[in-house]
């Protein structure tokens, strides 16, 4: 059977030119932080001294390597990053794209041995605020477990594509649903549920139900598993300390949201309104947040009254 890569993919399915370039160039980036979460080490050429030797912890490590390839991509005009304090302009190039990741997702987890991930959404323009998680034209994560996979939407369709040995990305899962029922559950913020009685209830409801705790702590594996699974259910409410919670809109609520809900999911904030309708309004932006199978959302409404 002849294997279809993800240049392929974006070919077939209409994707610009532009686009697809992009696409490509954030993948390309991922392999030298996968290389980097196996080995420690950058490998590439010119930036090993500097980056390499220096023992960067690898959430930065994985920063410098995608911003090195996103400013070498020449369709990107701007950047966000969960590492940077503010949005870079890149002043070259042909700047159609604005590029927001969170280049390790669950760094914590990489000393243990756990899979982590990166994340990223991709606005038209140089500018995010002002604009809403559905202005995003595609979003895309990597997660570096077992395997190392990658998992886009560009609104047509949700497809996860495995690393092989010689370095291509291939396509393993063409149109992932999710299913309105589920069966796991990732309940995070759990310290919400002493002060948050329908929280609690929630939860509680979920577990009597006999549905299996599927949590690792980081987002990217997390949501990956409800896709892979094709139903499930992650929540992060806010609780008194942090009200919007902790995860944040531009660099993971939003792009997941936008993966979960091409694939038949919904997504939600604590008052009921779509994370992808939320206005981008500062970088460092929270919400809580609640995303997977649609009875399972129902059941966070009835439980949060809202
Ligand atoms: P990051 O490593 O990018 O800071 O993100 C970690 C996030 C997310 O992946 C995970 O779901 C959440 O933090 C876990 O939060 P707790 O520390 O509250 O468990
Ligand atoms: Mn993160
Ligand atoms: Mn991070």
């Amino acid at each position: 059977m002849r294997k279809t890569s993800l240049n392929n993919h974006l070919r077939q399915s209409g994707t610009r030119d532009s686009l697809r370039h992009l696409i490509l160039d954030i993948a390309t980036s991922t392999k030298y932080v996968h290389h980097a979460l196996k080995t420690g080490d950058l490998g590439m050429a010119g930036t090993s001294n500097l980056y390499g030797e220096n023992q960067l912890a690898l959430d930065v490590l994985a920063n410098e390597i995608i911003k090195k390839h996103l400013s070498e991509s020449y369709v990107v005009g701007a950047f966000a990053s969960e590492e940077e304090t503010s949005v870079v302009q890149i002043n070259h190039g042909d700047q159609k794209y604005c590029v927001a990741f969170d280049p390790l997702d669950g760094s914590s987890l990489a000393d243990v041995n756990q899979s982590v991930g990166s994340i990223f959404g991709i606005f038209e323009g140089n500018n995010f605020f002002g604009k809403t998680g559905e202005d995003q034209v595609a979003s895309l994560f990597v997660v570096y477990g077992p395997r190392t996979s990658l998992v886009y939407t560009t609104k047509k369709g949700v497809h996860e594509f495995s690393l092989n040995d010689l370095g291509e990305f291939i396509l393993s899962k063409e149109n992932i649903r999710i299913e309105n029922d589920h069966k796991i559950f990732a309940p995070g913020n759990l310290r919400a549920v002493s002060e948050n009685r329908n929280y609690a209830n929630l939860v509680e409801e979920w577990s009597k139900n006999g549905k299996t705790l599927r949590y690792s702590g980081g987002m990217v594996p997390d949501i990956n598993s409800i896709l892979m699974k094709g139903q499930g259910v992650f929540t992060y409410p806010g609780h008194s300390k942090y009200p919007q919670g902790k995860l944040r809109l531009l660099f993971e609520c939003a792009p997941l949201s936008l993966i979960v809900n091409e694939a038949g999911g919904d997504c939600i904030d604590q008052t009921g309104n779509s994370i992808l309708k939320i206005k981008i309004e500062e970088i460092g932006q929270t919400t809580p947040i609640f995303l997977g199978s649609k009875n399972a959302i129902a059941t966070v409404k009835k439980h949060l009254n809202i």
